[in-house]
């Protein structure tokens, strides 16, 4: 055995932006980490599997109200208009918005998840070649590098729900960044509705397993990218209800007391500890529209199922 192979073995750190924000969120009592991480292109794929879901209520529910909708929505869109999109991924039911709406001349998806994002803007280029399709690779926490758009008004899509693994804090914040982007009046928003815990936390826990894959999925990420050694086997997916936050939490739950190595650190679990890695807020009209009163946005219309599980909201600025 020469000296080489005597060294302690030094964990691959393949994304250091990834390992800095794991190191901050196992440093923080409790553990926690952003639920951006989720996205690599096997997470981006499982979330995909996750909106056929039975359980899954919020995909199809926003998907008919898209559906019946679209005349009402389309009011709200001027001729020439640009719909941008924020966490496109798939773009799955943006395709009603771009077949049904006709004044629309380019559409611009924001995701961080880059290969699934071109990938999933290749298809939309050859299904729409009357658009102008034009990807763009942004982190939406931050102020998102929207392409030149000539002064076309532009008109925010933000479905899915993903407003709500923001805090109300940090939602405020996004609506007020998105009303700064330039001839932005419009912004069409899918939020989550609160309603009985049993179908909130059956959404985010299905019986087939597919959300524990996501989750986990977080670890082997982690494992990948991050010099971490997680050993999926002594973990579990949680998801609870907190009603006082009035949101579902995703957790990833140590199954025994165990040491885990990341990069050079070495990351202590109790049995039981969890790492909290997503929250999905829930709102109703009254407290969405003082969200967005209070970040200089109005509630123009809003549109719901029969049993009001999901809202489409369209805002203008104030
Ligand atoms: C809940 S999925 C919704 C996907 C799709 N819009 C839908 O409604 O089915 C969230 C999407 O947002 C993207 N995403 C999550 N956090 C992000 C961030 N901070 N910046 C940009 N995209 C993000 C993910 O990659 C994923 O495509």
């Amino acid at each position: 055995m020469d000296a080489r192979t005597m060294e302690p073995r030094k964990p691959e750190i393949g994304n250091s932006a990834l390992y800095s924000d794991v190191i901050a969120g196992m440093s923080r009592s409790p553990k926690g980490l952003s639920p951006k991480w989720f996205y690599d292109d096997r997470g981006s794929a499982i979330f995909e599997e996750i909106t056929q879901l039975s359980e899954y209520y919020p995909s199809r529910t926003e998907r008919a109200i898209l559906e019946t909708g679209l005349a009402r929505i389309e009011a709200h869109v001027p001729a020439g208009a640009a719909l941008v999109e924020l966490g496109s991924g798939a773009s799955v039911k943006t395709r009603l918005l771009l077949n049904g709406l006709k004044g629309l001349s380019t559409y611009v998806p924001v995701d961080i998840s880059e290969d699934f994002l071109h990938a999933s803007a290749a298809e939309l280029a050859t299904d729409f070649p009357r658009l102008d399709v034009r990807p763009v690779v942004a982190d939406f926490m931050q102020p998102v590098p929207l392409p030149d758009l000539g002064g076309q008004p532009v008109v925010g899509f933000f479905p899915g729900s993903t407003i709500g693994n923001l805090s109300p804090d940090a939602a405020r914040a996004l609506l007020m960044r998105l009303g700064e982007w330039p001839d932005h009046d419009t912004l069409i928003l899918g939020v989550d509705l609160v309603k009985a815990p049993e179908t909130l936390v059956a959404a985010y826990d299905d019986a087939s397993g597919v959300t524990a894959r996501f989750n986990l999925n977080l670890l082997r990420r982690l494992n990948r990218e991050a010099g971490a050694e997680f050993d999926l086997e002594t973990f579990r997916h949680k998801a609870i209800w907190n009603a006082t936050e009035a949101r579902v939490e995703m957790h990833l739950q140590s199954l025994e007391d165990q040491s885990v190595q990341i990069g050079d650190h070495v990351v202590e679990f109790a049995a039981g500890e969890t790492i909290h890695t997503e929250n999905s807020h829930k709102y109703s009209v009254e407290s969405l529209s003082e969200l967005a009163r209070t970040a200089g946005w109005h509630l123009a219309e809003v549109l719901t199922d029969p049993q009001a599980l999901f809202a489409v909201a369209i805002l203008h600025r104030t």
